[in-house]
Formats: C-alpha cells, structure tokens, sequence
C-alpha cells in the first residue's frame, strides 16, 4: 500500500523520523482495521451528519490537515515567538487524529460503515493513541491525537492540538447541524 498516496500530505513533514512514524501508524492502521483505502474515498466522514453526505473520509481528513497547516503558518506570522508552534507536530497530529476509526468502524454487508464493538469500548482517540506509540510516534503527537475530540475537552491541551481541533470540529460542526434562513 501507498500511503503516500493516500496521504500527499505527509511530504510536509521534515522531520524523518516522525514522517516515517506517522506513515507507519498509517500502515499498520490498514493493515488491522476493516476498512481499505478505497473505503476511505468513498464512505462519509461522520455517521452522525445524516445518511446522504457525500464528503468522504479522506476529503475530510484532508481538509483538516490543510487548514491546520494554513491556520499554523498565519499565527506564527503575525505571534512570532509570542506563541511558540511545532509545525511538524501539528501537521503528523491532524494526519494521525482519525487514525483511530480504521479500528472504530466496520462495514456491513452493504458496504454501510458503523462503530463496531471495538469502537464503542475505545473511541478512535483512544485507539489511535495505541496504534501511533506502537509505531513510535512521540508523546506530543499522540496528545494531538488523544485531545482533538471531546474527550480533550477534560484536559489542558496544547497549542498544536488547540490547532488541529478547532481545524476539525470547523470543518464538521457545520456538517452536523447550522442555521439555514
Ligand atoms: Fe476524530
């Protein structure tokens, strides 16, 4: 499997190590989980956003990726050294945040994805945190990838993972529900 192409992104890295840890939670992701890289072209990106929404996985993920990297560059424009950011640690953070779900989904007969048994034990921020450190992913990564949902609501998060979850939930609360006149 190409994850490269799956994920271009990940050629924004330059870190080495933490491109080939990130590429390798990817692999072993796919590897484990049901769901194939075609899958993830092709199933929507929330089961919670009404049976016809047509945005895939990987559209979404995506696009998540791009505007925490824009959003990344603006603020270390106009903050400086006023508020220190890891680039390379927000971009590995919002490629690997949904990591997780290739454990939390299973497909039906139909081709449908739902959460599986798995998933509803362990939420894909939890399973992902399992995947990404079984692949050497380091800790301030798998943060990113433990507090972009709600559950980091609980905890302190850091700058980059501030980032990569309002990237996220921007680009899916509208998706969910908003005011049409
Ligand atoms: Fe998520």
């Amino acid at each position: 499997m190409n994850i490269e192409k799956l994920w271009p992104e990940l050629t924004w890295i330059s870190d080495k190590k933490l491109r080939e840890a990130t590429t390798k939670t990817w692999e072993l992701a796919l590897d484990r989980g049901v769901l194939s890289p075609d899958d993830l072209q092709r199933i929507p990106f929330t089961l919670l956003a009404g049976p016809d929404l047509k945005v895939s996985f990987m559209d979404h993920k995506r696009c998540v990726v791009h505007v925490a990297r824009e959003s990344t560059l603006k603020m270390i424009k106009f903050f400086g050294d006023e508020l220190p950011i890891d680039i390379d640690v927000v971009i590995a953070g919002a490629i690997l945040a949904d990591v997780g779900k290739l454990l939390e989904y299973e497909t039906d007969e139909k081709g449908n994805s739902f959460q599986g048994t798995y998933g509803k034990y362990l939420r894909h921020p939890f399973s992902g945190v399992s995947l990404a450190e079984e692949c050497g992913v380091p800790a301030e990564v798998c943060h990113i990838i433990a507090a972009h949902a709600g559950e980091g609501d609980m905890i302190k998060r850091s700058t980059e993972a501030y980032i990569v979850h309002h990237a996220d939930f921007m680009t899916f609360l509208p998706f969910k529900s908003r005011l049409e006149i």
